[in-house]
């Protein structure tokens, strides 16, 4: 098979989590182990701040850092590890489910005192519906939260997935002595160290070894053996097929702030998790081995600089070789392309490449090209599928504050479209433009990337609709029907998809009553499910 040894070596996945749970830190301390960085602080230092929630220019400054930070590559035991950042701001929600489509697995971090967090729990439900295996990291050991089994117990409950430790923690907070990893029998003592990488590992192959008790001491190693007793007890053996299958979720404890439980997490990581896998197109499964070279677009990134307006696409090589300067087909366009500078992500550097495997992802400059979800080929004429649209939280209607600049508003809107920047619904009569989004930031991003970028002037006026629900049946009639008496509740999306506008749960419940034939879609995935 071609490319075998490159695609074997390869681990695509992403960091995600409730905001504040400790992706970042995670993520750096990753980086660290890897080797791709040096010092604490380089990663943190990209984020959007939480605090400027409606700081423009920080939106702008972050626009441009970010593209840095979006994929970031090393190598440790042999792997080529390649992380995908997905934004922790709520607002950004979509950006990440879209990055979820090109990554083989996530590890997901909780923080041990808030458990499960109203984010965890979307992400999670985007992770089921791909069946992307999962492991989860709960963080913050160091700290009081909650008992370990309750955690177990809540993440098996609120994220509806088997879970299976496969270290445990030696107390928490002030009493905190460190993990034990029941995958490699081992355990690893706590100190709190924030700069060096913690190596203190004593090989425990027995539990009931009375050097437990030396170290930990009577009462924690007593306690340690009938937790370990109960966990084995109550929980399934691991199995690396459930874990691949999205079945189970290995659960690992630590403090990453403090580079602890992270190497533990990482070595099984490694060998543990998919090497890239293959997707589905509209005509046939492609698989990272097959001949030819294939991949999609998942992330549009707008260039800093409003006079260029050139962007870079994110294209995730799903099969094949990929190499700079040869042409490739853009399916939806029918367009051959070649790319002269494609550039790869390594930590903080962008370098242009001369090729690239399955599972990685390349930057490729843009002028326009490209949308969301586009597949390139090596002539084939397939569509990757599934880059899911899901209903938007916010609605607003874009006005025009500056008739003689509507060309301008027309193109830049739908240029930010392109970009996944926020969904736009069209309603008639009157081509009324309802932009829908999860969070009130993109607005402001948008008016002001059209005022800066496009010089367009708009304004938003709030429109008070509950759920964008994108429609199909088997039934012409009681679709015809719905459609006349809905008509003014009705729009279409970009791929000309009718999608019901609800102002209210109630009024949801009440159409799908009255119209038991439809489908009422609450995700733009349903593309997958019918075709
Ligand atoms: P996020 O990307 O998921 O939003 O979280 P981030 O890593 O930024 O972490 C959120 C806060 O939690 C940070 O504190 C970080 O230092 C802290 N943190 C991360 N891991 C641990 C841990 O293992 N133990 C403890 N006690 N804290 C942890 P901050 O005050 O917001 O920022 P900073 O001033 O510390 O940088």
């Amino acid at each position: 098979m071609k490319n075998q040894e490159a695609i074997e070596k390869r681990r695509t996945f992403g960091i995600i989590s409730h905001p504040d749970a400790g992706k970042t830190t995670l993520t750096e301390k990753l980086l660290l182990f890897g080797g791709a960085i040096q010092t604490a602080g380089a990663v943190k230092n990209n984020k959007i701040k939480k605090s400027a929630t409606s700081d423009f220019m920080e939106i702008e400054k972050q626009r441009g850092i970010s593209v840095a930070t979006s994929v970031m590559a090393f190598e440790y035991n042999g792997k080529q590890i390649n992380i995908l950042d997905t934004p922790g701001h709520k607002d950004f929600a979509e950006d990440t489910f879209r990055t979820l489509t090109a990554v083989d697995s996530v590890i997901l971090v909780i923080d041990c005192a808030n458990g499960v967090e109203e984010q965890t729990r979307k992400l999670m439900e985007v992770c089921r519906m791909r069946k992307t295996p999962v492991i989860i990291f709960i963080n913050k050991m160091d700290r009081d939260g909650k008992d370990p089994f309750e955690l177990l117990d809540e993440l098996e409950q609120s994220l509806d997935i088997k879970v299976r430790p496969l270290t445990w923690p030696i107390g928490m907070g002030d009493r905190f002595q460190g993990v034990y990893n029941i995958y490699q029998k081992g355990l690893n003592l706590f100190s709190a160290n924030k700069t060096k990488i913690s190596d203190d590992v004593v090989s425990i192959t027995d539990i009931y070894d009375a050097a437990l008790d030396e170290i930990i001491g009577e009462k924690p190693a007593e306690e340690l053996r009938e937790e370990l007793k109960t966990i084995e007890g109550v929980y399934d053996a691991f199995s690396r097929d459930a874990y691949l299958a999205g079945d189970i979720a290995p659960v690992f404890f630590g403090s990453a702030v403090n580079n602890f439980g992270v190497k533990e997490l990482l070595d099984t990581f490694c060998e543990v998790s998919p090497s890239p896998r293959g997707r589905e197109t509209d005509k046939r499964m492609v698989e990272p081995s097959d001949d030819q070279f294939s991949g999609f677009v998942f992330k549009i990134h707008a260039n800093l600089d409003p006079k260029h307006r050139d962007r870079i696409a994110f294209l995730r090589v799903v099969s094949g070789k990929f190499e700079r300067n040869t042409f490739y087909q853009h399916v939806r366009l029918n367009k051959k392309l070649k790319f002269p500078n494609p550039t790869s992500f390594m930590a903080q550097d962008k370098s242009v490449i001369d090729e690239a495997y399955p599972g990685d992802v390349v930057g490729l400059y843009d002028t326009g090209n490209f949308k969301i979800g586009d597949t390139l080929t090596g002539g084939e004429v397939m569509m990757y599928k599934g880059i899911p649209s899901f209903s938007p939280e916010i609605f607003q209607e874009l006005e025009n504050l500056d008739p003689l600049k509507s060309k301008q508003l027309e193109k830049g809107i739908r240029q930010l479209i392109d970009e996944g920047v926020a969904q736009l619904f069209v309603q008639q009569p009157g081509n009324r433009k309802i932009v829908g989004t999860v969070g009130q930031l993109q607005f402001e991003v948008i008016s002001y990337r059209l005022i800066h970028e496009y010089g367009a002037n708009c304004r938003f006026v709030p429109r008070n609709y509950f759920k964008a629900c994108w429609i199909t049946s088997d039934n012409e009639e009681q679709l015809q029907s719905f459609m006349r008496a809905k008509s003014n509740y009705l729009a279409r999306d970009k791929d000309d998809n009718i999608v019901f506008l609800a102002e209210t749960t109630f009024l949801l419940q009440m159409a799908e009553q009255d119209y038991p034939d439809l489908v009422f879609h609450k995700t733009s995935e349903f593309k997958l499910e019918i075709s």
